[in-house]
């Protein structure tokens, strides 16, 4: 017989929606409010939000069970098999595009392949895993990637002070302008304000294209229409692409997740890595005096790879992700929802689920190398199944390089930040409070 999936209660759901839907969206959900990060990074929001999901785990799981956001109930997903029928079945029948996503995308990147659906989604995905080589080893262009990378990496060892995470992202910004538009795009930083621009008015949700994002596009447009041989756009005229495909349009993916997404995730990982000598000391040892230009010494350096990983699932970038069906579905326990449902699933309180996670709160880059932690789809800071990110081996190919160079010719220490426990690290980081001496 059909069991129907338990009910949190009311209170619980408003606890939930100010604990974990409201912060998510008063930090912005596209570009970080600083201040409001700040804040968020002091009070111990995070904390809340994984006590709360860990309580109504234990009360209502392990199946799924139906939580209230706002007015709506949504369905939260924390089983490792739930997790993969999800996953596994995106975007159909569980679509990537809810409403406050899509809403807000539309600002700067209406025609992203995250939000979109069909015979456009497999269109879109096929020419983002063609320019990207998904799932190959190493990226067609990485020797000059590498390159670029190295190069970032000293420009800020030549700094006189402790690094922060502006410094960071200036050099990420021009980094991915390099990587995805060309050379000619290195100082084009008007162009990195203007999406900036639009990601803040797409926080507001306003549903369509914000005031600007047709320059952006036609600014994008010439870059597409004059390619650089070493750059992403290089690679455009030679992946398949529909009359739907707007290359345009999924280049600004890509210079944000590239550009805000990525050096946020370094410098988490710069600012703990000085809190655990033995790892640095491995990490350290397995790029000293390498040449960090080399495709196979980057590709090979796989603790470090490990030490960026676990960055990214102890404070994942993207903490809740939505889906919505876009038909019935009926689960194992045969219970069927409808179209139209709300699917929720909570990385932070997955990745730090200390019923299931040994190494839930420490930072243990061996499971990447030689632990199961790769194939865990608990984890999901690059999501897993058919969405799955289709940059993640780009991201972690450039993070390697990057960090690899700056860890092989200098010991990082921290000048300023919180005192960071070993054995108990804390849900958040606030990268605005880090400064790393090199
Ligand atoms: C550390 C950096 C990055 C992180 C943490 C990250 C994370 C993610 C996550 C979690 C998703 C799935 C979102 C969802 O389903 O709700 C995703 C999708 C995506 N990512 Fe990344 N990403 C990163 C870098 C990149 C880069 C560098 C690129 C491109 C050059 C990229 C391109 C994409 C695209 C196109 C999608 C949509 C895939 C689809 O819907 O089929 N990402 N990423």
């Amino acid at each position: 017989m059909a069991l129907d999936f338990k009910h949190a209660s009311l209170v619980e759901g408003v606890r939930f929606t100010a604990q974990v839907g409201v912060p998510n969206i008063v930090q912005g959900l596209f570009r970080k409010r600083e201040v409001v990060v700040s804040a968020v990074g002091r009070l111990p929001a995070d904390h809340l939000a994984y006590r709360l999901v860990e309580g109504l785990e234990k009360k209502y799981g392990p199946d799924p069970f139906w939580v209230r956001v706002g007015s709506e109930e949504a369905l939260l997903v924390t089983h490792p098999d739930d997790l993969r029928v999800v996953l596994g079945g995106s975007p159909s029948p569980f679509a990537s595009d809810p409403d406050a996503k899509r809403k807000g995308m539309a600002a700067f990147q209406p025609t992203a392949l995250t939000i979109s659906r069909g015979d456009l989604w497999a269109d879109r995905r096929a020419f983002a895993e063609a320019v990207l080589d998904t799932g190959a080893p190493t990226h067609r262009l990485a020797g000059g990637f590498a390159a670029h990378a190295v190069a970032a990496a000293d420009g800020l060892m030549t700094l006189d002070r402790p690094i922060t995470f502006d410094d960071v992202n200036t050099a990420f910004q021009r980094l991915t302008r390099i990587v995805v538009l060309g050379a000619d795009a290195a100082e084009d930083t008007s162009l990195t304000d203007l999406l900036g621009d639009l990601m803040s008015a797409g926080n507001k949700m306003p549903g369509k294209p914000a005031d600007g994002y047709e320059e952006l596009h036609a600014r994008l447009q010439e870059y597409v229409d004059d390619p650089d041989p070493g750059a992403l756009t290089g690679l455009v005229a030679g992946a398949p692409q529909s009359a739907g495909t707007d290359v345009p349009g999924q280049l600004i993916h890509w210079l944000f997740a590239m550009g805000d997404t990525l050096p946020a995730n370094l410098m988490r990982a710069l600012a703990v890595l000085p809190t655990h000598s033995k790892v640095l000391g491995v990490a350290r040892s397995e790029v000293a005096g390498k040449d960090l230009t080399d495709v196979e010494t980057v590709a090979g350096s796989t603790y470090i790879a490990g030490c960026i990983l676990e960055a990214m699932r102890l404070w994942p970038t993207t903490s809740l992700f939505g889906r919505v069906q876009v038909e019935d579905v009926r689960w194992a326990n045969g219970q069927k929802t409808p179209a139209g449902t709300q699917v929720l699933i909570h990385n932070l309180f997955n990745h730090r689920n200390r019923a299931r996670v040994p190494f839930a709160d420490r930072f243990a880059p061996e499971e990447w190398v030689s632990g199961g932690a790769a194939d865990d789809w608990r984890f999901n800071f690059f999501s897993h199944g058919p969405q799955g990110c289709p940059g993640a081996g780009l991201s972690i190919f450039l993070g390697q390089a990057f960090l690899g160079r700056l860890i092989s010719r200098a010991e990082p220490r921290l000048a300023a930040g919180p005192r960071l426990r070993p054995e108990r690290l804390p849900y958040a980081l606030d990268i605005y409070g880090v400064e790393v001496r090199l």
